[in-house]
């Protein structure tokens, strides 16, 4: 049998996710779980890098989980797992980091965002949280890594310590290709659509949550920033109007040049309203599967469970060969 492609790709528990993450990200996910190894983590190791309540983080990272299963993640066909349950990631990361240049890590974005955010006492996490990321994926000896625009660069990072590794050492690692898909990669904030939708904002009408009440959707909608063209047109003059187009295009499955043609000579309100609808319908289904889920807390944990074997078996080949080649003395 010829071996299928593995995609590794993970989600902080940090609280509830907005359709940016969806669109972006976990709706990708599933189209790949019936072609390739597809291993999905809630990466709760990376969520410490900024303050976390321990009730609040426990709490997230089982209602991620609910999530993950509500939209369409089968653990039959994939593996789904807890990073902290799988101790190889902290391992390799420390390899890594003593591979891990500090200007080049000084370098990403999110980085500078986070710590100027911060101001001082930027905590280490922060800097080599992108070093955690790429022993995440190169652990699984991955092929494809699906994302969103914003982390892009630090798959660069990720494949230039594969390069590395496998340069000073011998080939080890599989170097790892993003995944980004053209549309919906980046879903813009409804406030302000130059800036990524995104769950910290301050502004709650700038972000719709997947576990958004219909009320809450229809509103934030109706409120939603526009411009005065009044056309509904998927143009880069009209970056409002443009990133509503693609949320309603990745909702209802229908191209951008159809929405535009239905709207010709209609208002935004029109359009807005019809939006409104068909993000309550697209999200009503994972709504009501994830309330099903939470209610189950002992399947929940069955599939944790399962999950961290595989991950812990499938992780650990690739962190004994990289001790070996380092040069530490086999357990
Ligand atoms: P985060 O919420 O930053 O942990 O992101 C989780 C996943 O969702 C990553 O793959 C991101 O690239 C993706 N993502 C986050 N925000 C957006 C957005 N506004 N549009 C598209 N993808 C996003
Ligand atoms: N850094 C990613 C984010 O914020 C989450 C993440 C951690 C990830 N490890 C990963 C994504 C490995 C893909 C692959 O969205």
């Amino acid at each position: 049998m010829e071996e299928r492609k593995v995609v590794f790709s993970g989600v902080q528990p940090s609280g509830s996710l907005t359709i940016g993450n969806y669109i972006g990200a976990i709706r990708n996910w599933i189209s790949l779980q019936d072609e390739y190894d597809c291993f999905y983590s809630i990466v709760d190791l990376h969520s410490i890098t900024v303050p976390q309540e321990p009730k609040n983080l426990r709490k997230n990272t089982l209602e991620l989980l609910a999530v993950y299963l509500a939209c369409g993640l089968d653990p039959e066909k994939c593996t789904i797992f807890i990073q902290s349950h799988v101790p190889a990631h902290a391992e390799l990361c420390w390899v890594l980091n003593t591979m891990s240049y500090m200007g080049q890590l000084g370098r990403m974005t999110q980085y500078k965002e986070k710590s100027q955010k911060v101001g001082e006492n930027v905590n280490a996490g922060l800097f080599t949280y992108p070093v955690l990321m790429a022993a995440d994926i190169l652990l699984y000896q991955t092929d494809l890594v699906p994302v969103g625009e914003d982390q892009k660069q630090h798959l660069e990072l990720a494949r230039d310590l594969a390069e590395r590794f496998n340069n000073k050492y011998s080939p080890t690692f599989k170097i790892p290709e993003p995944l980004i898909k053209k549309e919906g990669a980046r879903i813009m904030s409804l406030q302000n659509p130059e800036k990524k939708m995104s769950k910290s904002d301050e502004n709650e009408n700038a972000y719709i949550l997947i576990l958004d009440s219909p009320d809450a959707i229809r509103r934030k909608i109706r409120r939603a920033v526009t411009d005065l063209k009044g056309q509904v047109k998927y143009s880069d003059e009209q970056p409002g109007i443009k990133n509503l187009i693609e949320i309603y295009s990745a909702f209802s499955g229908d191209s951008i040049e159809d929405i535009e043609k239905r709207y010709e000579g209609k208002g935004y309100s029109q359009f807005k309203e019809d939006l409104a609808e068909v993000v309550v319908s697209g999200l009503a289904p994972i709504q009501e599967k994830y309330n099903y889920y939470m209610k189950n807390k002992d399947y929940l944990e069955s599939v944790y469970k399962k999950g961290a074997e595989r991950a812990n078996y499938v992780s650990n080949k690739t962190l004994r060969k990289v001790y070996r080649k380092v040069g530490f003395i086999e357990r």
